[in-house]
Order: C-alpha cells, then sequence, then structure tokens
C-alpha cells in the first residue's frame, strides 16, 4: 500500500501531472479540485460508462457485467482517481455502495490493478490488449471533454491512466 502510494506520487512528478496544477489562475488548487472533487470524478467516471459499453473494441469487457459490478468498478475507479490527484482518498480502499439491482448495501474492497485485470479472457482469448487500454483512454477522454474539463486537466488524467499500462495489458499480450 504505502509502495503503491509513493509510486503514484513518484509518477505524477515524473509525468508532469504536479506541475499542470502549479501555474496559472489554478495554483491553489489541486487537480482533484479542479476536477470538482470526488463528484466531478465520478461524474466524468458515469460518463465514460456509455463509451466503454459500446465501444467495438472494449464494450465486450463490459457488457457481461451485473449492474451491481459497474457500480463498483465506478465507485473504484472514482477512488483511485481521487487518490492519484491529490484528494482525501487511497487506493486500494473499501467502499461502501447501494446495489442498484436490490437496493441493500454492501462492502466492497477496490483491488489493485493487477489484481483485477490480468487474466481476462476477452475477445481473443488473451485478455486486455494494448489498444484496449488506448480505447478506454479515449472514452475517459471524451467523458472529459462532455464535462467541460481544461485540456492540461484532461492530459493530467490520461497520464494517469496511461501509467498503469503495465499492470491493466495483459502480461500475455507484452
Ligand atoms: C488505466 C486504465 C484502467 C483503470 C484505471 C481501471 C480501473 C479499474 C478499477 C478501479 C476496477 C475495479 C477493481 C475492483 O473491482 O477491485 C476495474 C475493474 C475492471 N476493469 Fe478496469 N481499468 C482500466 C482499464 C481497463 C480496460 C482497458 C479494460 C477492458 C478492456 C478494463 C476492464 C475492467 C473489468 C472487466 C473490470 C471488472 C473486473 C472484475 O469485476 O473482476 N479495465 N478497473
Amino acid at each position: 500500500m504505502r509502495r503503491y502510494v509513493l509510486g503514484t506520487f513518484a509518477l505524477l512528478a515524473s509525468t508532469g501531472f504536479i506541475l499542470s496544477s502549479c501555474g496559472g489562475s489554478s495554483s491553489a488548487q489541486t487537480p482533484f479540485e479542479r476536477l470538482g472533487g470526488e463528484q466531478g470524478i465520478r461524474k466524468v467516471v458515469s460518463d465514460a460508462v456509455p463509451c466503454l459499453a459500446t465501444d467495438p473494441n472494449i464494450g465486450v469487457f463490459f457488457r457481461g457485467l451485473s449492474a451491481d459490478s459497474l457500480e463498483r468498478i465506478q465507485l473504484c475507479l472514482t477512488k483511485q482517481l481521487c487518490a492519484a490527484a491529490g484528494g482525501p482518498c487511497t487506493y486500494p480502499t473499501t467502499i461502501t455502495y447501494t446495489s442498484p439491482v436490490d437496493g441493500v448495501q454492501r462492502t466492497y474492497t477496490c483491488r489493485p490493478m493487477r489484481a483485477s485485470h490480468q487474466g481476462m479472457l476477452g475477445p481473443g482469448g488473451k485478455g486486455i490488449a494494448n489498444g484496449d487500454l488506448d480505447s478506454f483512454k479515449a472514452c475517459v477522454q471524451k467523458s472529459m471533454q462532455q464535462n467541460g474539463v481544461p485540456s492540461d486537466l484532461q492530459q493530467a488524467v490520461l497520464n494517469i491512466l496511461e501509467s498503469q499500462r503495465n499492470d491493466v495489458v495483459d502480461d500475455r499480450n507484452k
């Protein structure tokens, strides 16, 4: 966990993520704040779902999930981006959510990226490919554009996603 947090920090520094939040009129705000806090991040994540589910490359990964699982993923992704953007979140973390299926409140421990992505089946039978990650990023970017996220901040979020390529893309595709 500690290694993950430090790694994320080092990564953000190296990608210019932290620097990008230190210029101009937004110098007092963290990327997390500029994204509209956890609520703003959740909106970007939710608005990316239709794109993710219908994308010709990666839609198949998401269409097979229950509505309950989809809700959990969105909350976990929100927590992860919140943590990486300087918000008051940690990742991995435990969430409490109300299931959209049966209205029951559940707790769930969001897993690290390697544990939650390696070994999937996928259309080619070899799990997530490099191009799939590109498609994922394109959907998140489209959602950020729809939500009026400034382009430097979009790039910072895309850098966060890109930094996880090695854990998300299946080892069989390397
Ligand atoms: C950097 C890019 C990505 C990030 C940050 C990300 C983030 C996440 C997070 C936070 C979860 C929830 C983990 C959990 O339930 O413990 C998750 C689950 C999942 N992700 Fe990703 N993801 C990324 C890329 C992708 C791609 C490219 C695909 C498919 C093409 C994908 C497919 C899935 C699926 C199917 C699950 C559900 C796994 C399960 O319930 O067992 N993800 N992702």
